[in-house]
């Protein structure tokens, strides 16, 4: 595999654990083990495995941590680590990397400089071992991101741990692939990290021109073609659903287009990632209660996760071709903004009266996913902070995911899936069509409180000219409001990952 620029890379061995250069070293445990799981451990720390297990002072439940020196002069490692995984039964990828951040981050307040995970082969289960290490690699980075870019007077966060995967008892192939495995987790964990500081930035500093700046940069480096459309190459084509979200704002719209087309890549299929970019949702003239408003400056947390998840098929070199499209604008209140009851015309040529200026989302995507067809798509994704219903629906673990066929909606859902952002299936049964007619155009923008992430939905629906597509409305996900052991509070880079290995799986997909 050619190597990957990454800031700094993994370490992998496949050294005995006595042997393992590192200032601590953590094992994952399952429940019920006895010190016999892992026998050299307790001998190290002479017999401390076995009386914190026998004492229950650990009981391996997810993200327990206990913590002992080694006295055993012959180790290199000086502390050990025991991390709970739980019931062997419930651990896999989602958990091994869920455990790895949380191992992570702990690592990070104690000021660790060098952490060494063990991945144990015993405890792979049905995952396999590549599996398993690249969650590692990519829950150990995902550690790395802070949330406080604008601190000034706090002492600064401890730097990142220099981080080694160590497997034992694998063949020099085995090792091999989980070398690779560990390098692309790490590539994937960063992309993450990326979109989670976009996510992060405030509405006055990532304004839809600095937004398309950095993505275009970000891509690039990923090896990724690049085109910013200004708002006049927007009006040119004929995107009145953009420049109508777009009017209130003093900030001009833009629209990324990245394209990865790698050499001698078949023509088709050809993966099209649409991603919501409001870079701050006020609602426009429905303008939305000042609670919470302060939050939606993430709205633009779908563009991120297209924009980092080019880069990153660019840099793991996917084999297929994937056009990438964020549309970019502030919602915003003004003596020029959008008006409840103003009709729009799409590129699509189709026409959409306005009823809530707050349902900006699908506006600016239609127009996006129209444009992501006329590039070539031949498969759909699009990825957004679409609605508050599904957050109300699924609360903050699960995205939503609609689409159309079944065959490409469950095959996005179980890549996802693997790539740790859990997503899972709502309807979209014709029916629901009829919330959204209007008397003088021919869509409504809303179709009342019922069902309404279905009925935004049925409205991206009308833009995909009939193409297998997937919608992940990550409204709930996109935004952590509470610490969890893996994850800090803020923005999640929900979507990166399972964007990007998407791109990986052509040969499953179904065809039009
Ligand atoms: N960006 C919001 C959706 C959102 C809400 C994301 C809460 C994250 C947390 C979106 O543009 C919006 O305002 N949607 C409206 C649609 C309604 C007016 C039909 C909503 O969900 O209330
Ligand atoms: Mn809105
Ligand atoms: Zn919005």
């Amino acid at each position: 595999m050619t190597p990957i620029a990454v800031s700094s890379p993994i370490s992998c061995t496949s050294a005995v654990l006595s042997a393992i250069d590192a200032d601590l070293l953590v094992v994952p445990w399952f429940e019920g083990e006895g010190p016999g799981a892992v026998p050299e451990l307790d001998r190290s720390t002479s017999g401390e495995v076995a009386r914190a297990l026998a004492s229950k002072e650990f009981a391996a439940r997810p993200y327990d941590l206990f913590i002992t020196s080694v006295t055993d002069r012959g180790w290199r490692p000086r502390r050990v680590a025991l991390i709970g995984a739980g019931r062997p039964a419930a651990f896999g990828s989602d958990l091994a990397r869920k455990v790895a951040a949380a191992v992570g981050l702990n690592a990070r307040q104690r000021w660790i400089e060098r952490v060494a995970f063990v991945v144990r082969p015993d405890a792979a289960g049905a995952t396999p071992l590549n599996e398993l290490a690249q969650a590692v690699a990519e829950g150990l980075t995902l550690s790395e991101f802070d949330a406080g870019t604008y601190k000034t007077d706090d002492p600064p966060p401890a730097k990142a741990p220099a981080w080694t995967v160590a497997v034992s008892a694998v063949t020099d192939d085995g090792f091999g692939r989980v070398n690779d495995a560990v390098a692309r987790g790490r590539l994937l964990g960063e992309c993450s990290n990326l979109a989670r500081e976009l996510a992060n930035e405030p509405g006055n500093t990532l304004t839809p021109r600095e937004f398309a700046r950095r993505s275009e940069a970000m891509a690039i480096e990923g090896g990724i073609s690049v085109e910013i459309l200004d708002e006049e190459q927007i009006a040119r084509l004929g995107m009145g659903l953009l420049l109508g979200v777009a009017r209130g704002s003093s900030e001009p719209p833009r629209v990324m287009v990245f394209r990865h087309n790698p050499p001698g890549a078949p023509a088709g299929p050809v993966l099209g990632l649409v991603g919501k970019g409001i870079t701050f949702d006020t609602g426009g003239i429905s303008i939305k209660a000042a609670e919470g408003m302060e939050k939606m400056k993430d709205d633009m947390a779908g563009g991120a996760a297209v924009a980092c998840a080019m880069r990153a098929i660019g840099l793991l070199k996917a084999p297929i071709r994937v056009v990438g499209v964020v549309p970019a604008t502030e919602n915003m209140p003004g003596s020029r903004a959008l008006k409840p009851g103003d009709v729009l015309k799409s590129a699509s040529g189709k026409t959409v009266e306005v009823i809530n200026t707050d349902a900006e989302g699908r506006l600016v995507l239609g127009d996006a996913l129209w444009y992501a067809r006329q590039r070539g798509a031949t498969h759909l994704i699009d990825i957004a902070t679409l609605t508050g219903a599904c957050v109300v629906a699924l609360g903050k673990i699960t995205s939503g995911i609609f689409g159309t066929p079944d065959a490409w909606v469950e095959h996005v859902r179980r890549v996802a899936d693997r790539a740790g952002d859990r997503v899972w299936p709502l309807p979209l049964f014709e029916e629901y069509r009829d919330q959204l007619k209007s008397d003088i155009a021919d869509l409504m923008n809303t179709g009342g409180r019922p069902a309404s992430s279905i009925t935004a939905a049925m409205f991206l629906k009308e833009f995909t000219g009939g193409l297998p597509w997937a919608h992940l409305d990550i409204a709930g996900t996109a935004w952590a409001e509470e610490a969890k052991p893996y994850l800090p509070k803020g923005p999640s880079g929900v979507g990166v990952r399972a964007l990007a290995e998407l791109a990986f799986t052509a040969d499953a997909w179904p065809r039009s």
